[in-house]
């Protein structure tokens, strides 16, 4: 049998090829594809090969997801929950369609991944090989033989297979657009998470004493530079990365639930995304009228709850993204934000299609706005309200003047 596995160097799926080959004798092609995190490819080929795959395949996909994948979160504003930035659901229908790209050309009997039985991502990878791959076997090692965290570290170190046993204690997922930490002393919701615990974002002893700001430039509600210098997707989010992240700026730790239907307590670092979809929602507030932001929001949690839950390739998924995308045109100008000890401020914000009006707004003697208008509208405003008094008390006593 020959097998087409998700690889991606950590403790799961380098267990998975040892035991892919015991259990099924299977010819293991490992494929790893590169969605923007910074691993060394080489050493992660050398652990496939010395953990028993025939071959080791490198996708890479860093742009692909960039501009196809997070620049949909950013105009969708992607927060599971509110909190979570989706950067490693976002991912996975991306990682499965590479994957099925190399099942199909290689010809394989089956695809593999190596999540566990209790995450999401199960989900999200079984529903990308499903579609993508109708009828196709898949095989979920680590699922399949219920092993836990520490089980798979006994054979790991049974079978010599070449990894990094200190740093395997934490579960990550790590891409450009955030890296997620799990299991180990996270798993006790009241323990702080130690900084070791952190890639991108630094310890208060190394956060520079002066603040240091930017101005982000949107296109059609897609950012596209940084103080004025035009860059890709995947440049601008480093960029942005490694400010934020230098500040101290970028941990969500929330509890958050799973499509399973368990809590689980989840540390995420993610300094660019949550400051490229803060400033996008600020530069929505200028753009967008009242009931569309309120409609929209709707439609942005509609659509975070899809790609959490595995649900990419539904329609449902696709409709949103074209009314979301209808949203954002016109959606052009700048935002200005702040980094500084840990934290990050909207400083100021322009945009094209405003609407909003400082003639309109402004305290001063040139305003030009007549507030008598404003007397009519607060006694029709309040109309109905005063009905509901009217009834309660009989409509026979005194009625009010004008109602
Ligand atoms: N809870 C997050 C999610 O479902 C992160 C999962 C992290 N995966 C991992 N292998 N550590 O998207």
């Amino acid at each position: 049998m020959r097998v087409a596995l998700a690889y991606s160097g950590g403790l799961d799926t380098t267990v998975a090829v040892k035991w892919l080959r015991e259990k099924y004798s299977a010819e293991v092609i490992a494929v790893a594809v590169d969605v923007g995190q910074e691993e060394d490819f080489e050493a992660i080929e050398e652990r496939a090969i010395a953990a028993g795959s025939e071959k080791f395949i490198l996708v890479d996909a860093k742009k692909r997801f960039a501009e196809e994948f997070i620049s949909k979160c950013i105009m969708a504003n992607g927060l599971y929950e509110g909190e979570y930035p989706l950067s490693t659901a976002l991912a996975r229908p991306l990682i499965a369609e590479e994957v099925a790209k190399v099942a199909l050309k290689e010809g394989v009997d089956a695809v593999a991944h190596g999540c566990t039985g209790k995450g999401n991502d199960q989900i999200r990878m079984d529903a990308s090989f499903s579609v993508l791959l109708p009828g196709m076997r898949i095989i979920a090692p680590i699922r399949e033989w219920n092993l836990s965290r520490d089980q798979e570290m006994e054979y790991a170190r049974k079978h010599g297979l070449p990894l990094n046993f200190r740093e395997s204690r934490f579960s990550i997922d790590d891409n450009l657009w955030g890296r997620s930490i799990e299991a180990a002393e996270l798993e006790d919701p009241w323990v702080e998470p130690p900084w070791e615990a952190f890639k991108y974002v630094a310890p208060p002893s190394r956060w520079p004493d002066e603040p240091e700001e930017i101005t982000i430039g949107f296109e059609d509600g897609i950012p596209k530079s940084i103080n004025d210098g035009k860059m890709d997707m995947l440049t601008l989010i480093r960029e942005v990365n490694s400010m934020a992240g230098r500040h101290g700026f970028g941990i969500v730790d929330h509890i958050e639930d799973r499509v399973i239907g368990l809590k689980s307590r989840e540390v995420y670092e993610v300094p660019a995304a949550l400051t490229l979809i803060k400033a996008h929602m600020d530069l929505e507030k200028m753009a967008l009228g009242r009931r569309f932001l309120e409609f929209k929001k709707l439609v942005d949690a509609k659509w975070a709850d899809l790609v959490y839950s595995g649900l990419w390739h539904d329609r449902l998924r696709e409709a949103l993204d074209a009314f979301i995308e209808y949203s954002q045109e016109g959606l052009t100008g700048e935002v200005r934000v702040r980094f500084y000890k840990g934290s990050m401020r909207i400083l100021g914000r322009r945009c094209e299609r405003s609407l909003y009006s400082k003639e309109l707004i402004t305290y001063s003697r040139e305003s030009m706005f007549d507030q008598r208008d404003g007397a009519s509208f607060s006694k029709l405003w309040t109309l109905e309200m005063k009905l509901q008094k009217l009834a309660e008390m009989g409509w026979e006593k005194k009625r009010p003047k004008g109602a």
